[in-house]
């Protein structure tokens, strides 16, 4: 997203991806986009495909107590909406629109080192095709993800983590199946959260919570499905639909920040700064929207000479990052079982979820955060 930005602006830049193309356009990661998102890829002119086949959904529901409360998202939000949209279809169309343009990009760059961002001078190393090659450039941008090298590239104590991980993971399936809701479910139950989403008209997404390290072998597909059909369960016979799973997966669940989000000439963006547990539906949308700023910034810096947003590149998403990281907790800790022998725990959350369905304000709130806050 960074580099078709840029190359809108003229600018030019090398993308280093460690994967192959087709392990990037297949893999399974996010599917829920804000409008801002959204509005990002129509308007840099690669949303054709999203806006053709992307599920534009109003409302979500939350669901507690066996019944089903709709929150009308656009009408509570003057008319805007999320919509689902996979991120790797998301990969595809970016991978298409920068090779359309001559983009440079090497898949299966390995040994990828980052140097010199300190100075004037910085350089990457990596090795494409067994050779070793070395790029100098006036920027790095770490879009390298959690685990990725830019980030510890920098050195110790420039930058302050901020880090909350939390006593579960979620454990998501694909199914061959078509959704059993037009919208997302967010259930609370006393056996733990669930989650109904989706990726097409005829694929369900679904998630449940699952103890830490849970191990995926204890989880042959009758009993994902019995126990989602239990999480879901409502007092008017609602129906999950089920089928084939074709994929399904356990990850942990976590809340990272790090400060600044700049060293020198290297600037991080997206999960290479920050995480957050997917409850919100966040993580793909603050990496667009950082990438927003920075080419921005780039962008003045490079018609004009001036590094002044750059310098405040840190400043400017971390507010925004900030806001969805209490945004995601906040998610986080209404919807989970935390302390299962605690029945008070239990009995607030109810209330929390009852104001939260009956109160116009609160259902607000959630709804400015949930299609996303603006983009500075
Ligand atoms: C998903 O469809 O993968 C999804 C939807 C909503 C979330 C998290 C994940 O909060």
């Amino acid at each position: 997203m960074l580099a078709h930005l840029l190359h809108l602006r003229g600018i030019e830049s090398v993308i280093l991806e460690s994967r192959t193309r087709q392990y990037i356009e297949e893999r399974v990661r996010a599917g829920v986009l804000e409008q801002g998102t959204v509005d990002l890829l129509v308007d840099s002119g690669v949303g054709a495909r999203l806006q053709r086949e992307g599920l534009v959904h109003h409302g979500i529901e939350l669901r507690f107590n066996r019944s089903g409360h709709r929150i009308n998202m656009y009408e509570l939000t003057s008319g805007k909406a999320i919509t689902i949209y996979a991120q790797h279809e998301v990969v595809k169309d970016l991978v298409a629109a920068r090779l359309a343009a001559g983009g440079k990009l090497i898949f299966e760059a390995a040994d990828v080192s980052v140097h010199g961002f300190d100075g004037g001078k910085p350089f990457v190393r990596f090795r494409s095709g067994g050779e070793f090659q070395e790029l100098q450039c006036d920027y790095i941008a770490g879009c390298d993800g959690f685990h990725g090298i830019c980030r510890p590239s920098i050195p110790a104590g420039a930058l302050t983590a901020f880090d909350r991980v939390y006593p579960f993971g979620w454990l998501g399936i694909l199914a061959q199946a078509p959704p059993s809701s037009k919208e997302l479910i967010y259930a609370y139950h006393d056996r733990g959260f669930a989650l109904l989403s989706m990726r097409t008209p005829e694929i369900s997404r679904l998630y449940l919570q699952v103890a830490h390290h849970e191990d995926i072998e204890n989880w042959p597909d009758d009993r994902i499905w019995a126990e989602l059909a239990k999480r879901f369960e409502t007092d008017d016979g609602w129906r999950l639909t089920e089928g084939p799973v074709l994929q399904k997966s356990i990850t942990g669940m976590r809340s990272y920040v790090v400060e600044p989000m700049q060293f020198g000439k290297l600037f991080l963006a997206g999960d290479a700064a920050h995480i957050v547990p997917p409850t919100g539906a966040k993580g793909l949308n603050l990496a667009a929207s950082d990438v927003r700023v920075l080419a921005q910034a780039f962008a003045e810096f490079y018609s004009s000479g001036s590094t002044r947003l750059l310098e405040d590149y840190s400043r400017i998403c971390l507010r925004r990052v900030w806001k969805a990281q209490r945004f995601s907790w906040w998610m986080t800790y209404v919807l989970h079982r935390f302390d299962t022998e605690n029945s008070f725990d239990q009995r607030r959350q109810i209330a929390e979820l009852d104001y939260l369905t009956g109160s116009r304000a609160a259902m607000t709130s959630l709804a400015e955060n949930y299609v996303g806050l603006p983009m500075e």
